[in-house]
């Protein structure tokens, strides 16, 4: 019998990946400083479609040139990075996988530069944090329109789709939080209003490509110690209007897929999503997922496919060799010879020492 991981995987629009694991989206700090992609980020993106990932997901990528994060950063709110993108697609394709470029804005998060030394959100910053500028309605509509000409850019040079980042308390999130947003015009208050900047955001970006062009959204289903006001039932709601709005896929980032819900400690988030969303909308988990037990356990719960972070960084090939029997995933700490042999660049690798007990020297 087929191994489940291994079966293909189908998107609404009818787009199908080869199968279930997924290249959790990863930040490597290792473009090139105007957002261009390296060499280096090609070469750890390539190895884990050559290692049989049927979905190849990149960092998070900038919209806007405001909306940069950190330093090394991917963009995609030029036509300079059409290039990059457009190698990206033909080798990652070349060794059978699809490409998913996460689009995101850092909002209140945004890198500090002498040319945006303020950052905006939904809402300014409390007193004693770094200050924040509150949007316009005008930068807002602006910054829908930038995050639909990236997925226009993108599709032109056969990328197979975004993933939009509703999580991890960036832009997008930020405005769902009922804490971090404060606003009292249509874009918060209401769940409705707060929900309204991802959803233009979704239908922006359907408007802009076509039906074959693959448009999911991460979220995060609830609140932790650093990411306030975010509730289970809310997100739920949201889901299922992006899913309205023409969603071809939900993400959840659990960090622990193997927990259950804080809210609903009888329930797993991957039950709780699947039972509330079209049958025709894959879900997606991930979180601390290392063994082919763990996948199987969030298939079980109801998710249809995982994505691998950490245990892709170790383990390449980890779709090509989950059936072998016996297979036992590296595990870190792993030297920083063995992250090279990993195709993991310097920069990554520096990068990674800052994930406790990932890099040992
Ligand atoms: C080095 C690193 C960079 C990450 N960058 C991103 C990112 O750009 N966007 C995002 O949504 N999540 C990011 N994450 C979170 C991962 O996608 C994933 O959800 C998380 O690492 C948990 O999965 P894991 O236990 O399999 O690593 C990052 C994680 C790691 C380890």
């Amino acid at each position: 019998m087929t191994n489940p991981l291994l079966v293909p995987l189908t998107f609404r629009n009818g787009r199908s990946a080869r199968n279930r694991v997924w290249l959790a989206p990863m930040t490597n700090m290792s473009s090139h400083a105007d957002g261009t992609l390296s060499d280096d980020e090609l070469a750890f993106l390539a190895a884990r479609a050559e290692g049989g990932f049927g979905i190849v997901e990149t960092c998070a990528a900038h919209v806007t040139r405001d909306g940069q994060g950190w330093a090394g950063a991917l963009a995609m709110f030029d036509d300079t990075h059409r290039a990059g993108w457009q190698r990206l697609a033909q080798e990652v394709h070349a060794h059978g996988s699809l490409l998913i470029g996460q689009a995101y804005h850092g909002g209140s998060r945004a890198y500090r530069s002498a040319d945006h030394p303020v950052p905006w959100s939904c809402s300014p910053a409390a007193p004693d944090e770094p200050e924040v500028r509150q949007a316009t309605p005008d930068l807002i509509e602006s910054t829908i329109q930038a995050f639909a000409d990236a997925a226009r850019r993108l599709e032109s040079v056969g990328v197979d789709g975004i993933e939009l980042h509703g999580a991890h308390g960036y832009l997008l999130c930020q405005f769902l939080s009922s804490v971090l947003n404060q606003r009292s015009d249509e874009w918060g208050g209401s769940l409705k209003n707060r929900a309204r900047l991802v959803r233009r955001v979704l239908q922006a970006s359907r408007a802009a490509v076509s039906d074959d062009f693959i448009l999911g959204v991460r979220l995060s289903p609830e609140s932790s110690s650093s990411l306030p006001g975010l509730d289970l039932d809310e997100t739920l709601q949201v889901a299922s209007w992006l899913c309205d709005d023409g969603a071809d896929f939900i993400h959840i980032s659990l960090w622990h897929a193997e927990n259950n819900s804080a809210k609903r400690p009888d329930e797993h988030p991957a039950r709780i999503f699947r039972d509330a969303l079209p049958h025709d909308v894959p879900l997606i988990t991930a979180g601390n997922i290392w063994t082919m037990e763990d996948a199987m356990a969030q298939l079980d719960y109801g998710a249809d496919a995982v994505a691998l972070g950490r245990a892709a960084i170790a383990n390449p090939d980890w779709p090509g060799r989950v059936i072998e029997q016996g297979f036992d995933p590296s595990r870190p700490p792993l030297t920083a010879r063995e992250l090279q042999e990993r195709a993991l660049g310097s920069v990554f690798i520096d990068y990674m020492r800052k994930w406790s007990d990932f890099v040992a020297d």
